[in-house]
């Protein structure tokens, strides 16, 4: 039924109940963490309130034509608002993890400067909402709404003095949030970011810069990423984690042999070489700087030394397979082979169905970085949900994608592999960028003109899962 705030209650959950126990042999290790994440912009709304600054998400969205329904994030879901209800929903679940991102422009509406003191109480609110719920704030610093301001004074990425405020942000919210907030993601996905952003200009800030100033970016991310995470080290609280999450270029063998297996492997570090491997090693590869010639990017041995600052996890955004490898005598001994037009996939063409990413990703990345905490920090997928005329959303597709995804993230924990925690993406339909409302992620269906939420079927399954602690629901 509907409550007085118009939100279904949370006890509508098709038939929550665990059925039965874990199958054998499909459990997950102990104090696994399952969490649902969210962001900022695609959440929020009340952009112009209580003194928040603008983004560059927030100019983007009004050049006509780049997105792709009209919408914007103004309102999107009213979390800034409806932010308990949401922590309702969360706790329906029974996820005790929560990923959220901190608009910088609410903290710091010109990106420096005075900080904006009704921004920060709001994630103080917030925070205490959540752990009032037993549910665990998991941070994210940069999920691209980056303020506007440094955007118009240093070209945004473009120029390293957007990394070193990045820097002082980050020290600011360790500062004032890690009293509450144990670990913290510093910038989400800076392979779409930089190359959307700033290479092809189908994200903000809209811009199509070529290769060598790309690659400058990029390293500019990496940088960011590092100040970040001295920032936290330096001014949160003795234990606070801090960590990437990075939308990982997928790499899986094509067929399980040990010479594909090992070509996947070099596949993953060199397709991630101008990020993930970089933070993870301090330096670019001998194949990635060769590939680049010219356009590399310039850099200090000092700026490798931060960027390569130690990590105490690694968080994954992981969707799709990227690439499946062959092992091959030419190049760097790998062969990305190309994608069939009829590979199955989500409503998006990206959205490939490969579930056997979260085996070997997490595994080769293990392998390869030598880390021993990975954090699934995304993973999901988009249907066409619709709803039923008694209200119910049956979204089996999106079941069907999660059941297989996590059958195998599940091979991978019994095998060993160092996966710690999983966080679905998303706990609720919300603002998909360039897409609009139309690309709906959700657990919870919502309808935006109510802002009515409602279980989809996913969120029963999901719930099951987290019940059992296992694959298989
Ligand atoms: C990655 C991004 O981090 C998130 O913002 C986006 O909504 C999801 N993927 C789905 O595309």
């Amino acid at each position: 039924g509907l409550s007085a705030a118009g939100v279904t209650s949370p006890l509508d959950l098709v038939d929550a109940r665990p059925a039965s126990p874990p199958r054998s042999g499909s459990g997950f290790p102990a104090g696994f963490v399952w969490g649902t994440a969210t962001s900022s912009y695609q959440v929020e709304g009340a952009v112009n309130e209580d003194g928040r600054g603008a983004s560059i998400w927030d100019k983007f969205v009004r050049i006509p034509g780049k997105i792709e329904d009209g919408t914007n994030g103004d309102r999107a879901n009213e979390h800034y608002h409806r932010y308990k209800e949401d922590i309702a929903l969360i706790k329906a679940l029974g996820c005790k993890a929560y990923r959220f991102s901190v608009a910088w422009p609410r903290l710091f509406p010109d990106g420096d400067g005075k900080p904006n003191p009704k921004g920060l109480d709001f994630y103080n609110r917030l925070i205490d909402e959540l752990l009032k719920n037993g549910i665990e704030p998991w941070l994210t610093l940069y999920h691209w709404d980056l303020p506007q301001s440094l955007q118009d004074r240093f070209g945004g990425w473009r120029s390293t003095e957007t990394c070193k405020i990045f820097g002082d942000y980050a020290a600011y919210v360790a500062e004032h949030l890690t009293d509450r907030v144990k670990n913290v993601f510093t910038l989400n996905e800076s392979g779409r970011f930089v190359y959307f952003g700033y290479g092809i200009g189908i994200d903000a800030p809209g811009e199509t810069l070529p290769q060598a100033e790309v690659n400058q970016i990029r390293h500019n991310s990496a940088l960011a990423h590092g100040l970040a995470v001295q920032a936290v080290r330096a001014h949160g609280r003795r234990g606070t984690r801090v960590g990437p999450a990075e939308n990982i270029d997928a790499c899986a063998p094509a067929i399980d042999t040990p010479e594909n297996v090992r070509a996947a492997e070099i596949a993953l570090r060199e397709m991630n070489a101008g990020y993930l491997n970089v933070i993870m090693t301090g330096r670019y590869t001998d194949a990635f700087l060769k590939f680049a010639g010219p356009n590399a990017p310039k850099y200090t041995d000092a700026e490798l030394k931060i960027i390569s600052s130690p990590v105490d996890f690694l968080g994954l955004n992981i969707y799709a397979p990227q690439n499946y490898v062959v092992a091959s005598d030419q190049g760097a001994g790998f062969m990305p082979l190309p994608i069939p037009k009829s590979f199955p996939h989500m409503n998006s063409d990206w959205l490939r169905v490969g579930p056997e990413t979260l085996y070997w990703v997490p595994k080769l990345a293990a392998k390869i970085w030598k880390t021993d905490a990975i954090y699934i920090s995304e993973n999901g997928a988009s249907g066409d949900d619709v709803v039923t005329p008694d209200g119910k959303i049956y979204d089996t597709d999106r079941i069907m994608y999660l059941r297989n995804y996590l059958a195998q993230l599940q091979r991978a924990t019994a095998e060993g592999v160092p996966v710690r925690g999983y966080f679905l993406w998303s706990l609720m339909d919300n603002f998909e960028w360039v897409y609009g409302l139309n690309k709906r992620f959700g657990l919870y269906h919502v309808n935006f003109d109510t802002q009515v939420r409602t279980p989809k079927l996913s969120a029963s399954f999901y719930r099951n899962v987290i019940a059992k602690n296992a694959a298989g629901a």
